[in-house]
């Protein structure tokens, strides 16, 4: 390579990943999780092949869901971050968000913040919505946000990538006895992934292992 191609070759590398750079940032992640530093042998009833199939992010292309559902620290935020992650590098649009957060933030929101606030995340070609229905009931005005995302979305079709502790029998319950947990539900589930998560908890044995190492007092 010419000195000239060299230089145009090193600004243009410089450009993506300062664009990457600022895509991770927006997208709200707050860490780069990634397959790869996952260990499918602590937990091998994972559904490991299911996972790798959301991390070629075909189903953002293809306006699917996907619902991770399952036992506490089996993983679940962990593959969706590696592949909201995985998102940001492939140039996409990602919004991360841990459900109760947002809930309070909005809530907080007068009508008009509340619409500016939900623009770019209609916008978004991948939303993921970590651990939802963590205090099972949630408020009516929580509903109301969700039910505006979801509908929106379904419509634009775009996807979602929700995380929950809770099976999906109980969904509807914790959205209160109204129709507004079906339509939610029914477009949350139409074309969507369902994969889940069964397994011991790998936060408890790092626990541990960190007890482990500390020395007895008595
Ligand atoms: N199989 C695994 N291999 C490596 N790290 C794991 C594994 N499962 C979970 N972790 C780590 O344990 C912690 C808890 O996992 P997390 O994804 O938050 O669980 P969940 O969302 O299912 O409650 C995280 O730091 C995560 O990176
Ligand atoms: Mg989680």
């Amino acid at each position: 390579m010419d000195t000239f191609s060299m230089v145009l070759q090193d600004e243009l590398d410089r450009r993506r990943s300062s664009l990457m750079e600022r895509r991770y940032h927006k997208s709200g992640l707050d860490e780069r999780a990634t397959l790869t530093d996952f260990d499918w042998r602590f937990n091998p009833k994972l559904p490991r092949q299911a996972c790798f199939e959301l991390h070629t992010l075909k189903f953002i292309a293809e306006g699917q869901n996907a619902l991770i559902i399952g036992k506490p620290g089996t993983g679940k935020s962990h593959i969706a971050k590696a592949v909201a992650y995985q998102a940001t590098l492939q140039g996409h649009d990602v919004r991360y968000l841990e459900a109760d957060s947002i809930f309070a933030r909005y809530a907080l929101d007068s009508g008009a913040d509340q619409e500016r606030h939900l623009r770019p995340l209609l916008n978004a070609d991948l939303v993921v919505l970590d651990d939802l229905f963590l205090a099972r009931r949630i408020s009516d005005s929580a509903g109301e946000w969700l039910q505006t995302l979801i509908h929106q979305r379904y419509k634009l079709r775009r996807s979602i990538v929700v995380t929950s502790n809770r099976v999906v029998q109980d969904w509807g319950k914790y959205l209160g006895d109204n129709t507004m947990a079906t339509t939610i539900l029914d477009r949350l589930m139409h074309r969507s992934h369902l994969l889940e998560f069964e397994g011991k908890s790998y936060r408890l044995k790092e626990a541990a292992a960190r007890f482990a190492q500390t020395p007895s007092v008595n």
